[in-house]
């Protein structure tokens, strides 16, 4: 594995080149909230924003950090064209894999790095961005690269041997369950599901690609039977199946673990494709100054919020990149 994720590390840096972003990445290290694992909260703000500015969550492979996934990425050029923000989490582990194997990562509002990154939904970045919003409906949508269900890799090890190699096999209903006991009760909209597996995977194997088709048809209640599945799309040799409009599996035939990430597909996902920066700088939302907590954060997350309590309903299934739109 780690000789696999070393390639995926050099493949990413080795597209550099391609790299073009106008600014810098930043650290943020100011409080924003829960943050028990001391996840790295790194973020790139382009000079011109779109109104208002949608936020991704880009969350990097193991073994890479903040600074490799947006280099390594496309995310900030398209942020510049775009007017989007892109955060940067940084896993805190030894061997920089975001954990999502302990329960306090996979329940709502229990801890773990999921909890850090829930809690930027509601920080307001040194730009004077605010970040509104309903809450808990953290996520609009996910795109994930090479993983597996969520749940599948629970347990009191960061590694999974039985699910890397596809051999936890649930039945739909089990899968969905799993999703729903990551925040019991919760009954908003859930952020619709794209993910990428490629057959010659030999580090999470393609028949996670099954069980996470599985998984999010059963908690979408949908039919597995795809609605339509393009063949030769987006590449040849992949297939786009559909499954309605909220969950959607894409199979890449040959491609082993490092299925190449398509940023400009993961925005069509996302609805940003034909978002534009807006010529002027925005003015500051910053709310007004309060002597208390509670009523800063009244501020940020509307009426009744009573601080950040996140849940994280699809980070938690990655096992690969993942990248994330919050609402
Ligand atoms: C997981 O954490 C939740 C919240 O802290 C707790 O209620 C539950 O019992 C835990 N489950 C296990 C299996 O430890
Ligand atoms: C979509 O079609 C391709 C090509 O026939 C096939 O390999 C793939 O398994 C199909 N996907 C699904 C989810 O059925
Ligand atoms: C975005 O623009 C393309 C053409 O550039 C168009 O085909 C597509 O329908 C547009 N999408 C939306 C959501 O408006």
């Amino acid at each position: 594995m780690m000789v696999l994720n070393s390639v995926v590390s050099t493949l990413l840096l080795s597209v550099s080149g391609a790299f073009a972003a106008l600014g810098t990445l930043q650290q943020f290290t100011g409080d924003f909230g829960p943050n028990p694992t001391g996840v790295g909260f790194f973020y790139y703000t382009p000079a011109q924003l779109a109104s208002p500015p949608p936020l991704i969550v880009a969350m990097h492979y193991c073994t890479g950090d903040a600074q490799d996934y947006f280099e390594g990425t496309q995310y900030a050029n398209l942020a510049d064209t775009h007017g989007f923000i892109v955060i940067y989490p940084s896993a805190p582990a030894v061997g920089t894999c975001f954990d999502v194997a302990s329960n306090a990562t996979l329940t709502h509002n229990a801890g773990g790095d999921s909890l850090g990154i829930a809690s930027w939904r509601v920080t307001p970045l040194p730009t004077g961005v605010v970040l509104m919003g309903a809450y808990p409906d953290i996520f609009a949508a996910g795109s994930l690269f090479s993983g597996v269900p969520y749940g599948c890799f629970a347990g009191p090890n960061a590694w999974n041997t039985q699910c890397a190699l596809g051999e936890l096999i649930l039945t739909p209903q089990q899968w969905g369950d799993l999703v729903r006991s990551g925040y019991p009760g919760f009954t908003g909209t859930r952020p619709k599901v794209q993910f990428w597996h490629g057959t010659a995977d030999t580090t999470l194997y393609p028949q996670n690609f099954w069980e996470e088709i599985k998984q999010w048809t059963n908690v979408f209640g949908v039919s597995q039977t795809p609605s339509s599945n393009l063949t030769n799309d987006p590449l040849p040799g992949y297939s786009r199946a559909s499954f309605g409009p909220d969950v959607q599996g894409i199979l890449a035939q040959g491609v082993g673990h490092t299925v190449p990430v398509r940023e400009g597909d993961v925005l069509d996902w996302f609805s940003l494709s034909n978002l534009t920066a807006t010529p002027s700088p925005i003015t500051s939302t910053l709310p007004p100054t309060s002597t208390t907590v509670a009523g800063h954060w009244d501020q940020c997350g509307g009426i009744g919020f009573t601080g950040p309590t996140g849940t994280f309903p699809i980070a938690l299934e990655h096992g690969g990149p993942l990248t994330l739109l919050l609402l």
